[in-house]
């Protein structure tokens, strides 16, 4: 058990005798200091009490305080004051310190104040370090977003990330699917072990192996020594494989032995290992379709899909694209030391138009660019590239002229009364209240035909 650090700082050996006498008890260290800077030098944060004499000579108690205060701002302290400077005791108080007890005291007394400060400090002291380890868990500090989509997706992470089950991630490229991946492991009981990330598509075939499961010396030609794979380094912690719709039907098998077996075998080597790793997968591909045509083992992709996380692409949550690129611009003008102030209305509505085909990675791509290359302090149009330009164009474009966009629309008024009225043109016409030749001249003009 932690011994309660009394510190008394009072420069009259009378005192000291009394305090030696009071705190005699092993559950007590008692410190004593007469100056200014021996308090200095004997005070640390653990201290849990300072009992302080108001006058030491060539400093005040005060003073004193001040300066403990600075280097440790929980600093509790009692102090203790000669009779009728009571309003030293009082700005004391009003400084920060807890308590005061005026001279000559009671033992009794002292002794019951200054249990009764380290007992309220004990109890801050848990519920900060409470309050720290809930804020430590379930941080998503950096991952950005108020649609509630992504709220329904941190909310799925925080109730699975300390369960142990693996987890396939899937997601449109550039959604944030390694990001997870890392929420997961660090809001996990294995926080503390590696997160491993493997990309497994640009591995050679012939490589993978040695890479997951290590090899021994002379396991093959240019194997010098021996190596431990991604199974092994990881152990106790999570690995995440990316891309994993890559892996060659060898490897799905291989890995898939692990997941039961949880144990691993080196190249070359005749002993078996037990690892414990977790693991996190991740594809951009419909992995069920490469189930359905036989590239992808089922019995694996059931394994890796125990809990399944969609995050969706960002043009189904534009809510979110506003505080990304606030994010982006902020980090990426504070990294280049550009004066950038903010967003022209124009500038974010581009923005928001925009499909985002590469999802966040895209918007992250373009505020770097308009940053950099952005003239004066508000991001204008003309620092996006074209293709997020062009968007809006394409779009009108798409659709055609002014007089296209009306003869779409006649057409479609037109058919639809058709249909209502079995192809017979005049009874069309009446409801339209159109000549009928004026209906079989628009017909004749539009081309519709039943
Ligand atoms: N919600 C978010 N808040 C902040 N940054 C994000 C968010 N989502 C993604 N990012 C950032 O976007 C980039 C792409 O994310 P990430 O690499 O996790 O995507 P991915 O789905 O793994 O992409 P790929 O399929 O291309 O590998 C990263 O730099 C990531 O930090
Ligand atoms: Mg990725």
């Amino acid at each position: 058990m932690k011994r309660k650090i009394v510190h008394l700082v009072d420069d009259e050996s009378i005192i000291h005798d009394i305090f030696k006498k009071i705190f005699v008890e092993s559950e007590y260290q008692l410190r004593i200091s007469e100056n200014k800077s021996q308090a200095k030098s004997n005070h640390t944060p653990d201290v849990d009490v300072v009992i302080m004499d108001q006058m030491i000579p060539g400093s005040s108690g005060m003073e004193i305080f001040k300066e403990l205060k600075k280097d440790d701002p929980e600093i509790k302290a009692i102090f203790l004051t000669a009779f009728g400077t009571i309003e030293a005791a009082i700005e004391a108080i009003k400084q920060g310190a807890l308590d005061y007890l005026q001279k000559p005291f009671n033992n009794i007394e002292l002794k019951h104040k200054v249990d009764r400060v380290i007992k309220e400090k004990k109890l801050n002291r848990e519920n900060t370090q409470l309050k720290k380890t809930l804020n430590d868990r379930f941080s998503f500090d950096n991952i950005i977003g108020r649609s509630p989509l992504l709220k329904k997706i941190l909310n799925m992470v925080e109730s699975v990330a300390d369960s142990n089950s693996t987890i396939l991630i899937t997601g449109e490229s550039g959604t944030g699917k390694e990001l997870i991946a890392k929420a997961i492991h660090s809001n996990s009981n294995r926080k503390n072990m590696p997160f491993s990330p493997f990309n497994s598509s640009n591995i050679p075939a012939t490589l993978f192996e040695s890479l997951l499961f290590g090899y021994k010396k002379g396991a093959y030609t240019g194997a010098a020594s021996d190596k431990k794979g991604v199974f092994e380094e990881a152990d106790g912690g999570t690995i995440f494989f990316d891309e994993i719709a890559n892996l060659t039907p060898e490897t799905q098998a291989k890995i898939l032995r692990v997941l039961q077996e949880k144990e691993i075998q080196p190249l070359g080597s005749n002993q078996i290992k037990k690892v414990d790793v977790r693991i996190l997968a991740a594809t951009n591909i419909d992995l069920m379709s490469k189930v359905k045509s036989g590239e992808f083992r089922e019995d694996l992709y059931y394994r890796l899909n125990i809990i399944g996380i969609h995050l969706p692409p960002l043009r189904d949550r534009k809510e979110d694209i506003p505080i990304l690129a606030d994010t982006f611009m902020k980090r990426y003008s504070r990294e280049n030391k550009k004066p950038i102030k903010g967003m022209s209305q124009k500038f974010l509505r581009q923005l928001m138009e925009y499909n985002w085909p590469g999802n966040i990675r895209e918007l992250q791509n373009a505020m770097l660019r308009a940053v950099l290359l952005n003239q004066g302090d508000l991001l204008t149009p003309d620092a996006l590239p074209q293709e997020i330009l062009s968007k809006k164009k394409q779009q009108r474009k798409e659709k055609g002229s002014f007089n296209d966009q009306v003869d779409a629309f006649k057409r479609q008024v037109i058919v639809e009364t058709l249909e209502e009225n079995s192809w017979i043109q005049k009874k069309a016409a009446e409801d339209l209240q159109l000549k009928p030749s004026t209906l079989y001249e628009l017909i004749k003009r539009l081309g519709i035909q039943k």
